[in-house]
């Protein structure tokens, strides 16, 4: 992030998780917290937001706040959308109804399937700078993985904004249809909580095996930590990655065999495929 993309006023609409993941990584970056807002409907939700900025910071946060999500939209340059889908409608309402884009902040939604045409015909505009994101709960630690897509009104300039801002979470992807963003989310989206799932599998399988709990859990999680890391950092794939811990006649060839003969990749693929149908049901509505 340069010094300019520093200064940006970014009004984040919404006090949950993902604004929690977003603003504790632009602060871990050293993003002036002066230039960050924050607004929800109730306090309670905000107060919670800054005690948890507080416990993971050295210095105090006290980001400006506001229960008036449009008091805080005049002064962005950009404004995130960070709630659910079904509040998106509402909220575009009152931003339209109050008139508070004269200055045309940039838009960005983190909302899962909800589609820029529906945005603009709430915003009541024919045209408007637009970026949809999908960023992932890892964001928190600067390990997040964040697709996006910006309509043909974002400019380069408001493009690197974007990147510079989602790039303080880890890594970013641009597709170039809007309609990708679907399998981004499927993928990336709810990629951890697949993943969280194998190991709450592997570490109970670990317990009725005889492990104890806590040992049960120290060994999936640094197992999976390590085979992490080996696959960012080796230049093979992770066929061939599996293949180095696959002796033949060995005990992993035999766990392999059982994997590839229960069809777990068809499971999988209807897994990844009911998340992008789901997806594509809000897109439609
Ligand atoms: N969690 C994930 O892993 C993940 C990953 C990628 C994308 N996303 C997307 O990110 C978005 C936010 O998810 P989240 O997990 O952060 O949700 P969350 O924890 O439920 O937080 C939603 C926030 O929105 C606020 N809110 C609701 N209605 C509002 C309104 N009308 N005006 C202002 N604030 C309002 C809520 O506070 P009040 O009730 O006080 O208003 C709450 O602070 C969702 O669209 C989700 O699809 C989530």
């Amino acid at each position: 992030m340069d010094n300019s993309q520093q200064h940006l006023q970014i009004a984040f609409i919404g006090a949950g998780r993902m604004s929690y993941c977003l603003i504790s990584g632009l602060l871990k970056k050293g993003y002036d917290q002066r230039c960050i807002t924050a607004s929800a409907q109730h306090q309670t939700s905000l107060t919670r937001l800054l005690q948890r900025l507080n416990q993971q910071s050295e210095k105090e946060i006290n980001l400006i706040t506001s229960t008036a999500n449009t008091h805080l939209v005049k002064q962005a340059d950009i404004v995130v959308l960070a709630v659910k889908p079904v509040a998106i409608k509402n909220i575009l309402q009152q931003i339209c109804e109050q008139d508070v884009l004269g200055h045309k902040p940039l838009i960005v939604t983190l909302a899962a399937g909800i589609s820029i045409t529906y945005m603009l015909a709430h915003l009541q505009r024919e045209k408007y700078p637009i970026v949809r994101s999908m960023p992932n709960t890892p964001a928190q630690l600067g390990l997040g993985m964040t697709g996006l897509y910006a309509n043909a009104c974002v400019t380069t300039v408001q493009r690197n904004w974007i990147e510079a801002l989602f790039q303080s979470l880890g890594k970013v992807l641009w597709v170039d249809a809007e309609q990708k963003l679907d399998t981004v989310t499927a993928i990336s989206g709810s990629g951890p909580a697949y993943f969280f799932y194998i190991v709450e599998i592997l570490e109970q399988i670990a317990t009725e095996q005889g492990l104890p709990a806590h040992q049960a859990s120290q060994l999936v999680r640094q197992t999976m930590l390590g085979a992490a890391h080996m696959l960012m950092q080796e230049e093979i794939s992770p066929e061939q990655l599996r293949e180095q811990v696959t002796s033949p006649g060995g005990s992993t060839e035999q766990a392999i065999n059982v994997l590839k003969g229960s069809k777990l990749y068809t499971t999988f693929k209807q897994a990844i495929i009911a998340a992008k149908k789901r997806t594509e049901e809000f897109n439609n509505k």
